[in-house]
């Protein structure tokens, strides 16, 4: 047989894989339920006029072939419209939005169409795992930016150049809503750098304490600096549906849009019709949707208390493990599963992610189960 391509090699174990794997070996063994606070999968269905949406859509003879590859001229509206509407920005639906199959394909075209191999790309750490798959699916060269405790990064420690630098506001797995100026600070330094940057907006709605939603193309010289992917995942509840957008630079859009000319053959249209239905009709679910995250991260926050928990923005809550105690020991011993830090970067050893997508009375349980973890 011939040996696998390198490029396979290169790629890192998936974490969320590899977590899922363990929890359910731990789950099947004999014990009491175990309570799984790891993953953050959306636990809540899209609106009820949005399935309906793609129920009618769906229906109709005239949505089973090939869709436009470059995706609909309506959604790429809507998508401008929410801009507008929600996050202050202005685009040209025409030129700087490109329509994705989620935007974790974003995060890996990113990569393809902006950073040539052996260039260096720039994440958070910690990060979201996946960002580390881009890097070496393209053959770059991965640097990790430090986060500071409020999440913003310590550009004394950033390369002086680079190809591209990831940034993730609200972000996973440190749950923090973008520090004052952090957008500015990264088109500086990415100006000096001479590197894009992508802004990772998949949790962009989620934001607690009265925090409004901050785009990165709201701040000055955004859209000459690079682009921002926005995800119906998590505002909608629409994560199995994989539907998202690249916004923003118009020469980055139109090559994702070239490269997934050649990688795919667009999105099937009754769930593009349904995204406008999401985009333009009623948005009382994302204010309730963040309205519960925000009810569970107060609960979250007031079991962790004492163990810097940190909870701004997303469905995760960040907190720190006490000497001794590992997530491993949580997951054999006290039957709960959470997400290992240093999964997220070196600088997540000894911190745990845990996911408030999950049912309230199992969230509570867990918790309960984790407070008397923690006091030992
Ligand atoms: C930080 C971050 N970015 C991107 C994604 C991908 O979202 P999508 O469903 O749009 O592919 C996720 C999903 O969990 C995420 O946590």
């Amino acid at each position: 047989m011939r040996a696998r391509p390198h490029r396979l090699d290169r790629l890192p174990e998936q974490y969320f894989t590899a977590l899922l794997a363990r929890v359910q070996t731990a789950a099947a063994r004999e014990g009491e339920p175990l309570i799984d606070l790891g993953r953050g999968n959306p636990d809540i269905p899209p609106p009820p006029h949005v399935v309906e949406a793609l129920r009618e859509a769906a229906a109709r003879e005239d949505v089973h072939g090939y869709a436009p590859f470059a995706g609909l001229p309506a959604l790429k509206e809507a998508i401008a419209a929410r801009y507008r509407d929600v996050y202050g920005v202005e685009v040209d639906p025409g030129r700087e939005v490109a329509v994705l199959p989620g935007s974790k394909t974003g995060l890996m075209e990113m990569a393809q169409v902006a950073v040539e191999r052996g260039g260096a790309i720039v994440l958070p750490d910690p990060g979201y795992p996946d960002y580390r798959s881009a890097v070496a699916l393209a053959a770059a060269r991965h640097a990790a930016l430090p986060l500071l405790a409020d999440g913003r990064p310590d550009w004394d420690a950033a390369p002086e150049e680079a190809a591209a630098l990831y940034l993730n506001y609200p972000s996973n797995p440190v749950a923090a809503a973008a520090p004052d100026g952090v957008f500015d600070e990264a088109i500086a330094w990415a100006h000096r750098a001479g590197a894009w940057v992508l802004h990772d907006f998949a949790y962009g709605d989620l934001v607690f304490d009265g925090r409004r939603p901050r785009s990165f193309l709201a701040a000055e010289g955004a859209r000459e600096a690079g682009i921002e992917l926005f995800s119906m995942s998590k505002s909608y509840g629409m994560a199995g549906w994989r539907l998202g957008f690249a916004v923003g630079n118009a020469e980055l859009v139109a090559r994702i849009e070239n490269l997934q000319n050649h990688q795919f053959a667009g999105v099937f249209r009754p769930v593009q019709e349904a995204g406008i239905a999401a985009l333009t009709g009623p948005q009382e679910t994302v204010e309730e949707r963040r309205a519960l995250y925000e009810a569970r991260r107060d609960r979250a926050l007031a079991a962790l208390t004492g163990h810097d928990a940190r909870g701004e923005g997303t469905f995760f809550v960040w907190f720190r493990l006490p000497e001794g105690l590992t997530a491993e020991h949580l997951l054999e011993e006290h039957r709960i599963a959470v997400a290992p830090g240093e999964g997220f970067g070196e600088r997540g050893r000894g911190w745990a992610r845990l996911s408030l997508a999950v049912r309230d009375d199992a969230l509570d349980e867990g918790l309960g189960r984790l407070r008397r973890a923690l006091d030992g």
